[in-house]
């Protein structure tokens, strides 16, 4: 009797302690997500400028007036405003992805999940922005969105499209050591062949023409990595200040400075922190933690192992990039150790 009675009260504790424990894991989830909604920032400056000791403070206040707004039903998510819109625009396989993901660590950022491709489509294009803006994911007013469709950099028409929309939007390019970049593009269409059972090139026999033995300036991954043309194309409509500059081969490393670097550029609040981005020894990248319940790591599809290329062809690349390389840095004001 007394044992049966004991197996009761071990059984109600049982209850008792999972009903506590759900409930626990459901407030910190709450939490992370409402942080997430929330606006800590005033991105349309309504609050003006602040001290950085300041943030917690009145970001707790505003947490506070925003919930109340939503009690009351008064803060209601839109469909974006094409001014609170920021674009990587490329470069591909630069870190596209991880950057927007990583951006949206960030509460006064929301991302567009898909690459759009609404300015390098020709079909897409003449849908009108109406339809862009319907692509977007809703967000409050005081965020800024932020899509990535990394095909935009190189697509000649796309400059004039985007200055058409809006002149003074802030435009992100991530880039990498322009060889690994090219390497790194071919290893992804290579997979795509080997899914198909298709058979493919080596990347030596693309790189170099074969018959002056110089670099192949009609590769695509090789024009792609070119990063200074396809500025230069860009710079014919927007002046170099609008324009950030993203370390590709810094993030993959030391993700956190970069990052804390685009907030400056969006003029966002540092909310960003070494606690949302851990090391994941497996998949040997950073991977991104939302709150102490929801974190995630980039898709395998993101850093694959690249094929071994010939040093010969390395080189004779690195050198065909070289001043490509110094006038970027020229342009941009900012210098990467590229070989
Ligand atoms: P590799 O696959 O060559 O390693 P994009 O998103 O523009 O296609 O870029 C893909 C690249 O992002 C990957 O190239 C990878 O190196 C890089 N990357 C940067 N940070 C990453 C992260 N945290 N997780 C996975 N890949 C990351």
């Amino acid at each position: 009797m007394l044992f049966k009675q004991q197996a009761l009260l071990r059984q109600k504790l049982f209850v008792l302690g999972s009903l506590a424990i759900g409930s626990l894991l459901y407030l910190v989830a709450r939490v992370g997500s409402l942080d997430r909604l929330q606006p800590l920032c005033p991105i349309d400056g309504r609050f003006g400028p602040r001290s950085q000791d300041e943030i917690p403070l009145r970001a707790l206040q505003f947490k506070r007036g925003l919930l109340h707004e939503f009690r009351k039903g008064n803060a209601t998510k839109e469909q974006i405003r094409l001014h609170n819109l920021a674009i990587i625009i490329g470069v591909r396989k630069g870190g596209t992805r991880a950057l927007l993901e990583m951006l949206n660590l960030h509460p006064a950022v929301v991302k567009a999940s898909q690459e759009i491709h609404f300015f390098d489509n020709d079909e897409n294009y003449a849908k009108g922005t109406e339809w862009y803006r319907k692509k977007m994911p809703f967000s409050y007013p005081h965020q800024i969105t932020i899509e990535k469709s990394p095909a935009y950099f190189i697509t000649e028409e796309v400059p004039e499209r985007i200055y058409k929309m809006n002149s003074s939007i802030k435009l992100l390019i991530i880039v990498r050591e322009p060889t690994t970049r090219a390497i790194s593009d071919y290893t992804q269409v290579l997979e795509g062949k080997e899914r198909k059972n298709k058979t493919y090139y080596k990347f030596e026999k693309l790189a170099i023409d074969p018959n002056t033995c110089e670099v192949n300036t009609k590769y695509k991954a090789v024009r792609t990595s070119i990063y200074t043309k396809h500025l230069e194309r860009w710079l014919k409509y927007f002046p170099i200040e609008q324009f950030h500059i993203v370390d590709g081969d810094r993030l993959i490393t030391e993700p956190l400075p970069e990052l804390q670097l685009v907030e400056k550029f969006l003029n966002l609040p540092p909310r960003i922190s070494q606690y949302n981005l851990y090391f994941n020894a497996t998949r040997g990248f950073y991977c991104l933690r939302f709150n102490i319940v929801f974190n995630k790591c980039l898709a395998g599809s993101k850093g694959r192992i690249h094929p071994e290329v010939d040093t010969s062809v390395i080189t004779k690349l690195r050198k065909f990039f070289h001043p490509f390389n110094q006038k970027f840095y020229q342009i941009t004001g900012r210098t990467f150790n590229w070989p």
